[in-house]
């Protein structure tokens, strides 16, 4: 059965679009059949992730009913299955379509379809969490953020979504949210708690996904285990290389 599990939050640039990309690798490298979507429809970018820059036919095609959703689909080299949307400001009026029955009937056979959502609680991001049966909620480990992502947790529970879990990201050793206590405000699991890192805008930079410029990379690490918290594999063992522990020693 195909999981179609939608990355929101309450605040924007909180790191849903790396996590979707990340995530998506890192579920195709453990041999699931991916496919992730950018419903991000005012703000697209995860196309970019992947270093998809042009591309004649987007989501928005396919929300305006011009194409269907397999004219839409660009393969990565990783494996994934990208639908992204239009980088063009002529199509920021697309008003957002529901294409649940499009995504069964055109991605019904791959495991996990990843959806990038939009940001806030208006009709794109509703429009986003309606197509998903199950919601990771993505952010940082800081109050204002945390409030604004329980809004969303409270939102997609209305809409009758399953919620995985909650993903900390950018963690640094001075946050004062621990693990803990955000699993107990959300009353949900932390499923991945993602360190802060130059590397991931590097890798943005670079137009590819941390997991696959630097495998060995704690951040590409902790993604990993998230793809295997959803294939309910067993966790990976935590490696630390010298140079992150040096890193860590000198809290850099
Ligand atoms: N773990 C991290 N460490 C350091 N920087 C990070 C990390 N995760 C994300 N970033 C930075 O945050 C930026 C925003 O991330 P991203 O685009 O994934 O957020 P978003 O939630 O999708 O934003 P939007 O709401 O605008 O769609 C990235 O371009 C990157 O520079
Ligand atoms: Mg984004």
């Amino acid at each position: 059965m195909t999981r179609i599990i939608g990355v929101v939050s309450g605040k924007g640039g909180v790191g849903k679009t790396t996590l979707v990309s990340n995530l998506g690798v890192a579920l195709a490298q453990q041999g699931a059949k991916v496919a992730v979507i950018d419903a991000n429809l005012t703000g697209a970018n995860l196309g970019l992730h992947f270093g998809l820059i042009s591309y004649p036919i987007s989501v928005h095609d396919v929300m305006r009913g011009n194409n269907t959703l397999a004219d839409a689909i660009y393969k990565h080299p990783s494996g994934v299955d990208i639908i992204p949307a239009s980088l063009s400001i002529d199509d920021l009026d697309v008003t957002p379509a529901n294409i649940k029955e499009a995504i069964l009937e055109h991605l019904g056979d791959r495991d996990f379809v990843l959806i990038d959502c939009a940001t806030g609680l208006d009709r794109e991001t509703l429009n986003a969490i309606e197509m998903c049966d199950e919601v990771i909620l993505v952010t940082h480990p800081e109050l204002p953020t945390i409030s604004d992502a329980l809004r969303t947790k409270t939102v997609a529970k209305r809409f009758e979504k399953n919620i995985v879990g909650v993903v900390l990201n950018r963690v640094t050793k001075e946050d004062e949210m621990k693990k803990e206590n955000v699993s107990a405000f959300f009353d949900l699991p932390v499923i991945g708690t993602i360190p802060e890192d130059i590397s991931v805008r590097r890798s943005i930079e670079n137009k590819n996904p941390i997991v696959l410029e630097k495998p060995t990379h704690r951040v590409s690490q902790e993604m990993r285990r998230i793809a295997n918290y959803l294939l309910g594999k067993k966790e990976e063992k935590k490696k630390v290389g010298i140079i992150d522990r040096i890193r860590s020693l000198l809290g850099i």
